[in-house]
This record gives C-alpha cells, structure tokens and sequence, in this order.
C-alpha cells in the first residue's frame, strides 16, 4: 500500500457464485486472480485457498471423505478452516506439522449469491436500497449469470452511466436525437453514491414519459442497484454485483427484487434483458486498458454526465487494486 491508500481490494466482499452452484464436490473459483477452491459441508460453505500446501495439487480436483477436503495427489485432508487433520503416509499416530493448513477465507450467502472476503472485511456486503431483499411484499428473481472480458471496474462504472444509452442502446433506454444528460446531483451514502433521474427508457416523439423515477446506486468498489419507481408504488430493484475474477475479466450475477407482477413472460424479459447487455459487453470488450485507470488523471471526464464516474475514480485512488496476476 502507499500513501495514498487507505484499503486493499483485497479487504471487500466480492460474489463469486450462485448458492445454487455449491455442492459437495468441491469446485475451482478464481476472485482477484487467485483459483479457490469452495464446497458444501455439514455447517455451511467452505472457501480455501485451491493449493495444496504439500505439492501445490489443485484442491479442486479432490473429493470430500468424512467430511475433509482430501487432496488428490498424496491424500492429504483439510477441515473447513484449512487445517491439515491427516497426512496418511505418516505412521498413526504420528503429529501433523503445525504448519500444514491452507488459507481459509470469510464466506456469507446473501441474495442467492455466494459472497467471499480475502481479508478481515472493512465494508459489509452491499445492501438493496430500502431493504426489498427481506421486505415480504418483494420477490426474488435471479436473471443472469455472464462472464465479460472486460474489468469489474469499467464494468460497474457503466451500469451507472447514463451518457451511453443513447449511442448503445438507442430507441430502447436511450434517444439518439437528445443525447444530451439533464443535471443530476451525485449523493454520497456510507457505501458508495446514488444519484435520481427521471424514469430511464426511450420515450418516442410525442408520448409522455411515465411519472416516478429511476435510481442508481454504485456501492463500492463492484456492485449497483438500479431501481425503478413508478407513480402507482410499484417497485423494482435490480442487483449488479460484479465479481473481479482477474484483471481483464469479471462475472457479473443479477438479481431483481419487485413488489408487482411483470406483464412479460419471464422468459421474454430475460431475453430484453440480454439484448441490452450484449450491448453493453460489445463496446465494453473493445475498451483499453481493460483494466479501470486508478488515477482520475488518465481518460479525460466531462463533469455532468460523468459525475458518478469521477466519484468512483475518486474512490478507487484510496484503494490498492494489488496486482491482479490471472491464473
Ligand atoms: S500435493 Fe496435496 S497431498 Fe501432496
Ligand atoms: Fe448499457
């Protein structure tokens, strides 16, 4: 860390997986460029660094056997916090080294997802805005789960920028006629910013736009909640958690929380969805340096329409993104 740092990237909760994906056969995930290996037990979800501190044999590769993680070139076994509790071609009875244990790493489950912290956290997991994930009234609706060659950085940061609708998704969310971005205000709130604007989508010459409003929510560093309110209370609040797999590449896990029925088949909105998020990954894949710049000097911002932009770079200056080497 230099001076300028305050946090590494290293210290937040990052999704790595829907719950759903968890069993008990143990899987390779990679967070921050580093392979995880993660699997189900009798208490929860374990998360252990995927090297075998004997030979470095990939975890992930092994089986559970009375409830160890047993690695698959000596047999050695790990309990859930990483500690070594058999070498079999030792004589029995004969002590374990205190020094055979893999890192073992916070683990939560929260909105369907699988959440990991590689160091004691300094922010909780990011929450929906007024609390839809546990309000009754709300359903959960998971819509996709895609990898882009792109960074969790540049990915995030335009899911809260407006300026591009009209260039990327004209006559859908944007107006190629009036490509010009009203003033908002950029709030800060003890996770990141949120500014309001009037209700997103392409509105056609002539109609009204429908009343009510639409909110972004960047929580720092990887996640938005893009919410949608119309003027009759009905409600819909979607998640965007990113997860920085490595430098060039993030898989990104959406969920939807919504207090009213959609007039849409489900499968006819997944596929509006997607439509636009190709979109998106078309032009963000094209972007160089993948990586998100970490000084607000690089790239050039325009303060209206890149105004929640600036305030992430800002944000992103304090934190030490490490060196994300892929695997
Ligand atoms: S490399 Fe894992 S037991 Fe030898
Ligand atoms: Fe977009």
């Amino acid at each position: 860390m230099t001076e300028k740092h305050t946090t590494r990237i290293t210290q937040y909760w990052h999704p790595i997986a829907e719950v759903g994906e968890i069993t008990e056969q143990p899987q390779r995930f990679v967070l921050l460029g580093k392979a995880l290996v993660a699997y189900r037990h009798a208490d929860g979800i374990a998360v252990l660094n995927d090297v075998c501190i004997h030979r470095g044999a990939a975890l992930s590769a092994g089986w559970i056997e009375n409830g160890n993680l047993t690695c698959p070139f000596h047999g050695w076994q790990y309990d859930a916090s990483g500690a070594c509790v058999r070498i079999p071609a030792l004589a029995a009875g004969a002590p374990i080294p205190r020094a055979a244990r893999i890192p073992a790493y916070h683990v939560a489950e929260k909105y369907g997802i699988v959440w990991v912290a590689l160091e004691d956290p300094v922010a909780p997991i990011p929450s929906y805005p007024q609390g839809e994930d546990t309000n009754p009234e709300y359903e959960r609706f998971f819509v996709a789960r895609l990898v882009w060659n792109t960074s969790a950085g540049r990915a995030v940061e335009n899911s809260v920028d407006i300026s591009h609708f009209p260039y990327v998704h004209p006559h859908i969310l944007g107006d190629p006629e009036h490509p010009e971005v009203p003033h908002y205000d950029v709030h800060t709130y003890d996770e990141g910013i949120w500014y309001r604007t009037h209700r997103e989508g392409y509105v056609p010459a002539g109609e009204q736009r429908p009343g009510g409003f639409t909110e972004y929510r960047h929580a720092f560093p990887f996640s938005m909640f893009l919410t949608n309110a119309s003027e009759d209370g009905r409600i819909s609040c979607l998640g965007v958690f990113y997860s920085p797999t490595g430098p060039k590449t993030t898989t990104s896990f959406r969920v939807i929380y919504r207090n009213f029925q959609p007039t849409l088949e489900r499968e006819d909105e997944v596929m509006a969805i997607m439509h636009v998020l190709d979109q998106d990954r078309d032009v963000l894949e094209t972007v160089r340096p993948e990586e998100i710049p970490v000084s607000l000097r690089e790239e050039l911002h325009v303060k209206v329409p890149d105004a929640a932009s600036i305030a992430f770079r800002r944000w992103i200056e304090t934190v030490d993104m490490l060196d994300l080497a892929p695997v």
